[in-house]
């Protein structure tokens, strides 16, 4: 038993938590992403999954992504970078309603999977289906050697390295830096972007690692913020654009592990019904980095003050609109639009992962819930 107790603490690598821990991990784990496939001075990206069927994506009709929970949300980062940059059509569903509503599938589309464990049922379900309705099946896995992983035609490893926490962190950064390069390529590849616009993009990915670091060090801050909400019985996140789906994300998070309801919603959509909601007692994590829709969102945040509501802001570095504004900011270093879902979603794990301890959670294993589903 003791050395059993040991062992976990080893493996802990000092952290209280796995999840905590996998947190920390980020800036490296997105470099393993990269790493040996994006060649910033020479301008390449290589993946062989991708080069070796190139002319399967660049004559699709369309990309349709399919996978669940978190997986699903990096899905939909991903369907503004596709879009963004290598102007693809791309469609993003849940595997589990994919796979029983009859959809129309052909040879001309591609399907990208994505799944951390490669073992979820619905997903591998709805891979199955798509081939048998001859479309070209690509797998964006975590897991080497899994189920996913074998069952597709061709894919791309995240390199995360192993995640216990049942809550996903690292995994979702690293799929949407790869899921990032695989855009970039193509976007190449189709001549939709610029060379100077491809090159900064490479730069500036390039630099997300330390970045991630330097967002991390909020952690304090972040501590006590959390301390102020930790009794919250509800909490919105709010985000536009590429942090759309951040705020799904952020939400997804904060309800898996703290139990505490919480809603991810598009910014604008507030005023069709979330705003209904809003007294000095809902504490709403808005995230409003400068590039992306900053004044609408500013508008938003005046919105919700108006009603009372609290504000947490995640904003860039040195923000001042929002400080005057906001209870708290949380500040994020400067990016590109496309890259800071890699940003933005830090302080919300950390925000989440706090509100959990300080709750006395089992963070690592929440109730209810398992680190992969191979049951419908
Ligand atoms: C479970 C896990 C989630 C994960 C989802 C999809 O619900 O608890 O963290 O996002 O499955 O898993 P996958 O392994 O396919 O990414």
């Amino acid at each position: 038993q003791e050395l059993q107790m040991n062992l976990e603490q080893i493996e802990k690598g000092g952290y209280d938590h796995f999840m905590l821990k996998e947190i920390f991990e980020q800036p490296n784990a997105i470099k393993d992403t990269y790493r040996g496939r994006m060649l910033v001075k020479e301008g390449i990206i290589k993946m062989a999954g991708v080069d070796d069927n190139i002319e399967k994506f660049l004559n699709a009709n369309r990309v349709i992504i399919v996978a669940c929970g978190t997986s699903w949300h990096a899905g939909l980062v991903a369907e503004y970078i596709f879009e963004d940059l290598a102007r693809i059509p791309v469609e993003v569903e849940y595997a589990s309603e994919f796979r029983y509503r009859n959809p129309v599938i052909t040879n001309k589309d591609v399907v990208i999977a994505i799944s951390q464990s490669g073992e979820t049922a619905d997903t591998l379900a709805a891979i199955k289906l798509a081939k048998a309705n001859g479309a070209f099946v690509f797998g964006v896995c975590n897991v080497v050697g899994s189920s996913i992983a074998r069952e597709t035609h061709a894919g791309a490893y995240t390199h995360a390295g192993p995640e216990i926490g049942v809550a996903s962190t690292k995994a979702f950064t690293t799929q949407i830096t790869l899921l990032t390069l695989i855009a970039l390529k193509l976007a190449k590849v189709k001549g939709e972007i610029s060379n100077t616009n491809y090159r900064y993009h490479l730069q500036e990915l390039e630099l997300i690692p330390e970045k991630v670091q330097k967002a991390l060090e909020s952690d304090e801050h972040i501590k006590a913020v959390a301390s102020i909400y930790k009794d919250a019985r509800n909490c919105l996140y709010l985000g536009r654009g590429y942090n759309f789906p951040v705020a799904l994300e952020g939400a997804l998070k904060l309800k898996e592990i703290s139990y505490i309801h919480a809603e991810g919603y598009p910014a604008a959509e507030m005023k069709h019904g979330p705003i209904a909601l809003i007294d000095e007692n809902m504490p709403i994590v808005v995230i409003a980095t400068k590039k992306g829709h900053y004044e609408k969102v500013v508008s938003n945040i005046e919105e919700i003050k108006a009603r009372q509501g609290k504000i947490i802001g995640i904003v860039t570095e040195g923000d001042t609109n929002v400080k005057k504004l906001a209870d708290h900011v949380i500040e994020v270093p400067e990016t590109l639009e496309s890259l800071s879902p890699l940003l933005t979603t830090i302080p919300l794990q950390l925000l989440s992962y706090h509100i959990a301890v300080m709750l006395g959670k089992n963070v690592d294993q929440p109730r209810n819930l398992a680190k992969s589903v191979t049951v419908e």
